[in-house]
């Protein structure tokens, strides 16, 4: 047995042997993409498997000729014949190989293609579920796992398999008897398999899940090396990743030992088998119902015969975590995306940016309510700041805004057209959205800008950026709007990629603008820059701004103060202030902050 290299194997899904092998068969079924190559492939093995089995058989015809007096010439054609077939064989298996290839590079690309575009499709819900790295590391290394085995193993058992069933078809054609004789061994061998299955499968499966121990230990301390410099925890770590590397070790000893033993024992079986069919079919022989060329035949098929067997046992464990790997793909596959859009979904038309919330009642999971009957409403135009203390459900109004999750009850109409009614496609592209972590790809600057809108010229990006106060600084990267942002914007500063979202945003023109605590985090003139660009961006849109600095959104037409997932109060800053309520002791709080901030200065 062998183990299969940065295994992912370490989390086995607990769907049995039934669930394994169906997706070991469902996987197999992109293989089918290539119809023809495919059946060509089968056929060529076949070719060759028989012509590569027909050698032995010429090798006990030949034998049984030199029984025969005067029989060189007979020879000679044996010869000839033979030295054909294995060129025959050698010609099959190559092409063969060949056009394998192709067919399992087209599975493995639509494999990756199917995975990918239908994550795409998946709901936030879906990705709230699983951490990020987590799914990354999962769906790459099942990726990796299926790829090595299609890449290798996969032709080997197919020819193996063939090889195994011409063999046999051979033994039975020529003598029943020595056949079953000489299948003692697949019983021998079955009984060994299923007995290192019981101890080293164990065995291995534990090695796997150390490794993936390992390697999670590995990825974090990576990731957190910075937090870990700062701590000084550079020596705790590398003890720590010394005593999981230790257990993985042992366990691999253990596991390594096992699946060694192995090889001599079937080497052992193969002998004795060897040996029983020379035994028996030596007293056939002098009964005189068995030629010696028949024999011969046997003997060496039944070497071959070993062969196949030992492959696949071989392979075995590559099997295993292939299947292991696409039943995971597929659990992916399977999944639906829970915001859907309703049949007969329209367009949502242009809008001026009525927003109404009527009832609203949300749920991130079933039994723990988030929102409590939220209703308000957004003129046209209108600025709507948002506030309350953290975990009180801003960002949550703004997600179902954008139907990023879909709401238990209650109505959402943007200028009388419920938002379920509509595309989320045409919904969206009349939302923007400007999140606090501003997310750049890593992409050249102008491609960042022109993720704004499908179709935007270089020339509008340009004229966003001067209007969102970023021309400047672009202009003064080494390769301005062609510098590649590295690693999402980690080669500009805080304020410069909430600057650069400000522009894509502006680019996207949406009729409802939302501002997720925009600004934070930076020096005053950004901040200044930022406010600019900001105010410039809300002119006649609808906009939302959730803030924690409650200056921010002091100019708004109406303020929602949310807690626990109700809105507790509403109105102007200058009617909330002189209710002196929730909204008011907000405020004095964050002031009397602010006023110990500038007095520690
Ligand atoms: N994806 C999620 N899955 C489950 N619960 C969530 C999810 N996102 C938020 N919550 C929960 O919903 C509640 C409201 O969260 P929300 O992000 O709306 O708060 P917020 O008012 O925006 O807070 P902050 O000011 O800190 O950004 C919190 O209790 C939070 O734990
Ligand atoms: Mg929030």
């Amino acid at each position: 047995m062998t183990a299969v290299p940065g295994d992912a194997l370490a989390r086995p899904e607990p769907r049995g042997k039934t669930g394994r092998l169906k997706s070991l068969v469902r996987v197999s079924r992109y293989l089918a993409l290539r119809k023809v190559s495919l059946g060509v492939v089968i056929l060529f093995f076949l070719i060759g498997t028989v012509s590569f089995i027909s050698l032995s058989v010429m090798l006990g015809i030949a034998v049984n000729s030199l029984t025969v007096t005067s029989a060189t010439n007979n020879l000679y054609r044996i010869v000839l014949i033979m030295t054909g077939l294995s060129v025959l064989s050698f010609i099959c298996y190559y092409t063969g190989y060949y056009l394998l290839a192709d067919v399992t590079q087209t599975a493995l690309f639509r494999l990756r293609q199917d995975l990918f575009e239908h994550m795409q499709t998946l709901s936030l819900r879906f990705y709230d579920r699983q951490p990020i790295g987590e799914l990354m590391s999962r769906v790459t290394n099942d990726i990796d796992v299926i790829t090595a085995f299609f890449q290798q193993p996969l032709g080997t058992l197919l020819m193996g398999i063939f090889m195994l069933f011409t063999t046999l078809a051979a033994m039975f054609w020529l003598n029943v008897r020595l056949a079953v004789v000489a299948m003692i061994a697949i019983v021998l061998l079955m009984g060994l398999v299923w007995l290192l299955a019981r101890v080293a499968g164990p065995a291995f499966a534990l090695l796997q899940e150390r490794l993936a121990d390992l390697n999670g230990l590995m990825e974090e301390t990576i990731a957190g090396e910075k937090t870990i410099i700062a701590y000084r925890q550079q020596m705790h770590m590398a003890a720590r990743q010394a005593g999981v590397s230790e257990k993985a070790r042992d366990v691999g000893v253990k596991a390594q030992v096992l699946s060694l033993v192995i090889n001599p024992l079937t080497v052992l079986i193969t002998n004795l088998d060897v040996g029983i069919v020379a035994l028996v079919g030596s007293v056939m022989i002098v009964r005189g119902t068995l030629t010696i060329g028949v024999l011969t035949t046997f003997l060496s098929l039944t070497l071959l015969f070993v062969l196949p067997m030992l492959t696949i046992f071989a392979n075995y464990n590559y099997i295993l975590s292939a299947s292991v790997s696409a039943g995971r793909i597929f659990l992916i596959l399977d999944e639906t995306p829970d915001v859907v859009d309703r049949p007969g979904a329209v367009d949502l038309k242009p809008v001026e940016g009525h927003v109404v919330f009527k009832d609203v009642n949300f749920s991130y999971v079933p039994g723990r309510q988030i929102l409590k009957n939220n209703s308000f409403e957004a003129l046209p135009g209108q600025m709507i700041g948002l506030c309350g203390p953290t975990g009180a459900g801003k960002s949550t109004i703004i997600n179902i805004l954008t139907r990023y999750y879909d709401i238990d009850s209650g109505l959402i109409e943007i200028d009388g057209q419920n938002i379920y009614d509509v595309t989320q496609e045409s919904l969206r592209r009349q939302i923007g959205v400007v999140l606090q972590e501003p997310f750049l790809f890593s992409d050249t600057v102008m491609n960042n800008l022109k993720y704004g809108r499908e179709g935007v010229s270089g020339d509008e990006c340009i004229a966003a950026a001067k209007e969102a106060n970023c021309h400047e600084f672009i202009t003064r990267l080494p390769k301005g709007y062609d510098t590649v942002l590295s690693d999402g914007g980690n080669n500009l500063s805080q304020g410069q990629r909430q600057l650069l979202t400000i522009a894509r945003a502006m680019i996207s023109n949406p009729r409802i603008l939302i501002l997720d605590e925009a600004t934070s985090n930076v020096d005053t003139r950004t901040e200044k820059n930022i406010q600019a660009a900001l105010k410039k961006l809300q002119e006649g849109r609808t906009s939302f701004v959730i803030a924690h600095r409650l200056s921010t959104i002091r100019g708004a037409h109406q303020i929602l103060v949310i807690n626990q997932g109700e809105i507790v109060e509403r109105g102007t800053h200058d009617e909330m202030m002189s209710a002196k309520e929730f909204y008011y002791d907000l405020y004095m709080s964050q002031f009397k902050g602010r006023v110990s901030e500038i007095l520690s200065d």
